[in-house]
């Protein structure tokens, strides 16, 4: 009998929702309109009340939230090296300079007790990413910041629905960025979200949204600052609108599913093979992933090769990510390898296993089946 296939991930939409996007594309209105506004009074609503305002992706919110604070050429900006390119792509989209500080390898997050160390008198902000929708520490984050008088713009791409210490991400802190890409805890298709501060930076983010426009009355209007085309339709408002509601019972799937690979992957025999499994917390992340990290020359087989075995197997797995500062762009800039070795070898060896709502126990207990069989096959001896 031949089993379906089991994708990394894959996002669920209900028959409402879907419905809802018919309405929205025989409404007349299918830009950012009416469905854009309600998005963005659901999303203040589940972050504290604070000001939020959607565009069509999570990168170019860091992207904003950098013009907003002013950064530009000369700046440095503090950010880790083990992330989507994107973390760091806005860093240079906006003339400022990245600046990698290793990460932690139990978190795999920048490790903060060497951020103090990277600062100079042209660092303007953190920009630290919370990998897999595990959180960064946001107590120590912020008092560094606050103490050296630097901005925070938090890559919570991966964290939505994730809290820090009871408080839900996005309800506190400095600019607060989120990603609604498919793969992601909730989706508007591609898009993304601002938390902002204030009602300045909201207008401002909404100028830097649509080529710096600002219209008064019918027929006026004014451009102060070179803004982009960043816009969200109201169709992919209306998707957003119809996974809101579960995100709640999306994460708790996710959870109870990271459990059945901690019960499963925990094991005396994986443990001796030298197996890394991220840390087994069930109160603050929102399980965005399920990572483990291969144990680096304990096997006769290259992650390449375990991952083209899983998908013969008929399952999907990923790698999140290769380290950035080791990119070719990266590269011109002065990075290179052996600057950061935790986040090198993590990023050689990480291995990221199907993890999404629709998916089963049963679906777990066969990834892990075999990715067992294909290690132990291949374990040096
Ligand atoms: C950590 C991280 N940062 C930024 C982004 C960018 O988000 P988007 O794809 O919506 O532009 C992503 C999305 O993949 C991400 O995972």
């Amino acid at each position: 009998m031949s089993v379906p296939y089991l994708p990394l991930t894959r996002p669920t939409i209900d028959e409402e929702t879907i419905n809802g996007v018919a309405d929205v594309l025989r409404s007349g209105w299918i830009t950012s309109g009416p469905k854009v506004k309600e998005l963005e009074a659901a999303l203040a609503a589940a972050c504290g009340g604070r000001p939020v305002r959607v565009f069509n992706s999570g990168t170019c919110t860091m992207e904003i939230a950098l013009r907003i604070a002013g950064i530009g050429p000369g700046h440095e900006v503090i950010t880790t090296p083990l992330s989507w390119v994107a973390t760091s792509n806005v860093i240079l989209e906006v003339g400022a300079r990245p600046v990698f500080v290793e990460i932690d390898p139990v978190t795999r997050n920048l490790d903060l007790a060497r951020v103090e160390a990277a600062i100079t008198p042209a660092t303007r902000a953190i920009l630290p990413v919370d990998l897999a929708g595990l959180p960064v520490d946001r107590d120590r984050l912020h008092a560094l910041a606050r103490a050296r008088g630097l901005r925070v713009v938090e890559d919570a791409a991966q964290s939505f629905g994730s809290h820090w210490r009871g408080r839900r991400i996005g309800t506190f802190g400095d600019f607060v960025s989120f990603s609604f890409h498919p793969n992601k805890n909730i989706t508007t298709i591609e898009g993304g979200a601002l938390v902002l501060n204030d009602e300045r930076e909201a207008k401002l983010a909404e100028q830097y949204r649509l080529q710096g426009v600002v219209r008064t009355g019918l027929d006026g209007m004014e451009v102060e600052v070179v803004g982009g085309k960043f816009n969200l339709t109201d169709v992919a408002a209306r998707v957003g609108l119809g996974q809101l509601p579960h995100l709640e019972t999306f994460n708790a799937r996710r959870r109870e599913l990271a459990r059945a690979y901690f019960q499963l992957l925990d094991t005396p025999a994986l443990r001796a093979l030298g197996l890394e499994l991220p840390p087994a917390d069930f109160t603050q992340t929102n399980w965005h992933m399920f990572q483990v990290v291969l144990p680096e020359g304990r096997l006769t087989i290259s992650r390449a090769d375990v991952m083209a075995k899983m998908q013969a197997a008929g399952i999907g797995t990923g790698v999140h990510y290769p380290a950035i500062h080791l990119f070719a762009v990266y590269r011109r800039l002065g990075w290179k390898p052996g600057d950061f070795p935790i986040a090198e070898r993590i990023c050689r060896n990480i291995l990221t296993l199907p993890l999404f709502p629709a998916m089963t126990p049963a679906d777990v207990e066969r990834v892990v089946e075999q990715l067992a069989e294909i290690l132990q096959a291949h374990r040096r001896t």
